[in-house]
């Protein structure tokens, strides 16, 4: 730490005046174990000895540019947060000395209306942002996730799906632009990275080629009025049969159309599973309903169900909020309730039978901690994108993507195992009913039980078994990009894309 220290204010001497918001934070800083807790959402690792030998919140790139260049001078690693929302802890955890950059204070938005663009800071939230888009517009959006506190900076780095996903794509699809600097310190942007590292950091772990100062993005347009339901139906209410024929409808849906599904528990001594219907439409409840009755009458939606509402009050709706809660409530980073989880995610290719939704209820009502299911419809704008387009190459031929996430209370270990081993048997359960060959996986939705690099170098074939999940036919071309681009492996974490040439 002293010597990082000792090299950054050498270095940083051409430090910019904004400085002055910018914290270096050491373990024995009474702020220390706060900012560290508060940059965690996934609270698994608390008690985990890998901690960064120093929190840095720089208010300038000068400073990640100097940040960059001391720890590979003193031979450390580095680990860069943005909303900190990462399900394996990538962002925050090391096994080896590392300095953590919190981008807290690199978050700015400047919405374009003019050409229908926005500059984004990596920092920012997808709540920050979906705010200033309803301020400047009342018709315009951007289609990322659901969560606002998800930050722009690991999220686009993934691919980023959320209720926009079927009319206008993934968050990485209406990326234009971005700035990166490199493992030499150097800013780039679209032209000077070139066309190759633009493909890769768009959805093919920007973490593994630098770190992302801002994402240039393409708005999409909303209609001024959209419209909400959720329908919930329990087991006895006939849940199964409905969420059986979604599977045969959902992705061939009206693309104005989104219709995801929440199964899950409700704790321990379950009785029962909880079939949700959450959907987003956008246009006015009349064409909803219309559309609905031709394509999925046995869902039985009435006008009552359906909520008219503007874009950014169905953005609060799916966060949880209510209609006419204060949309400042999107700007809030903190999460204060946390516990610790476990997810994984499927794609699906063939509808499930019901008797293989029969057997996933089982495991879900003997489990005694909250756990669920959340499938996610594809189809529609997803299918006119090549699978080779941007690293997310889960496109045509997927009906929807399953997520699975169980979560408990008590932060114990014992704890932990006992459930991520009822996660690993729903997972074995699940292998005949999704996708092979390869069993494909969700990028952002980080799942280390898939594989994981050695800490120095791993091989292009040892890092296939979980690469291949995620990227299919792109992880060949990311793994060549990164050997021309960071060719030390200076940028590395236990699922970054490895060196082509790196041997076993
Ligand atoms: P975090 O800061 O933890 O970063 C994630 C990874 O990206 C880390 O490896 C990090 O080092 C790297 N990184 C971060 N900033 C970087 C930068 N500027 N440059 C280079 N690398 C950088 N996904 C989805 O598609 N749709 C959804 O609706 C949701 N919803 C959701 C809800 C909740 C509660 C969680 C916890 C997660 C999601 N996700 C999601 C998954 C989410 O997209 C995924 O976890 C993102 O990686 C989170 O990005 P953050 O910046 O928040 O994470």
């Amino acid at each position: 730490e002293k010597s990082f220290m000792q090299c950054i204010l050498t270095i940083g001497s051409s430090f910019s005046e904004s400085s002055e918001n910018t914290l270096f934070i050491n373990s024995s800083s009474i702020l220390y174990p706060q900012v560290l807790e508060s940059l965690k959402q996934n609270p698994r690792w608390v008690n985990s000895s890998s901690k960064p030998l120093l929190i840095m919140t720089p208010s300038h790139e000068s400073e990640i540019q100097s940040a960059i260049l001391c720890s590979k001078e003193i031979g450390v690693q580095i680990r860069v947060v943005s909303g900190g929302h990462d399900y394996e802890g990538l962002s925050y955890l090391c096994k080896t000395p590392f300095i953590m950059i919190d981008l807290i204070n690199i978050r700015s938005i400047e919405i374009n209306l003019a050409d229908e663009s926005a500059w984004i800071q990596a920092g920012a939230t997808l709540g920050e942002l979906y705010y200033k888009i309803s301020k400047a517009s009342k018709v315009h959006a951007f289609p990322a996730g659901i969560c606002p506190s998800v930050g722009i900076g690991g999220h686009i780095s993934g691919g980023g799906f959320g209720t926009l996903v079927r009319k206008h794509g993934l968050a990485a699809d209406h990326v234009v632009d971005a700035h990166l600097i490199d493992v030499n310190g150097k800013i780039l942007d679209r032209k000077s990275m070139g066309e190759d590292v633009f493909w890769a950091i768009r959805g093919g772990s920007a973490t593994s080629f630098g770190i992302v100062l801002a994402w240039k993005i393409r708005l999409v347009r909303v209609p001024p009025t959209v419209t909400v339901f959720t329908i919930q139906k329990t087991l006895e209410q006939g849940g199964t049969k409905l969420l059986h024929r979604w599977q045969y409808i959902e992705d061939k849906l009206h693309e104005d159309l989104f219709i995801r599904i929440i199964a899950k528990n409700s704790g321990a001594n379950s009785k029962t599973i909880l079939t949700m219907f959450n959907s987003l439409f956008l246009g006015e409840k009349d064409n909803l309903i219309r559309i609905m009755n031709e394509s999925f009458p046995e869902l039985g939606l009435q006008e009552k169900d359906c909520i008219e509402m503007s874009w950014i009050q169905s953005v609060s709706y799916f966060a949880g909020f209510n209609k006419d809660d204060p949309i400042e409530l999107l700007l809030n980073r903190i999460v204060t309730f946390k516990s610790p989880f476990k997810a994984k995610s499927d794609y699906v290719k063939e509808p499930i039978p019901e008797t293989g939704l029969e057997g996933i209820w089982k495991m879900l009502l003997k489990e005694d901690t909250l756990a669920l299911l959340i499938m996610e419809p594809y189809g529609g704008r997803l299918n006119e994108i090549s699978e080779s387009e941007i690293p997310f190459p889960h496109r045509k031929g997927n009906l929807f993507n399953i997520q699975y996430f169980v979560q408990w209370e008590v932060n114990s270990i014992e704890e932990s195992n006992k459930h991520i081993k009822w996660m690993r048997m729903l997972y074995g359960y699940m292998t005949p009913y999704v996708s092979k060959s390869p069993r494909a996986a969700y990028y952002n939705y980080r799942d280390l039980d898939l594989g994981s690099n050695k800490h120095d170098n791993t091989s292009y074939s040892e890092a296939s078994v979980w690469g291949i999940k995620y990227f299919k036919g792109n992880f060949k071309r990311l793994a060549q990009i990164k050997t021309k681009f960071d060719p030390q492996n200076f940028f590395r974490n236990e699922q970054s894309i490895p060196l082509l040439n790196s041997l076993p």
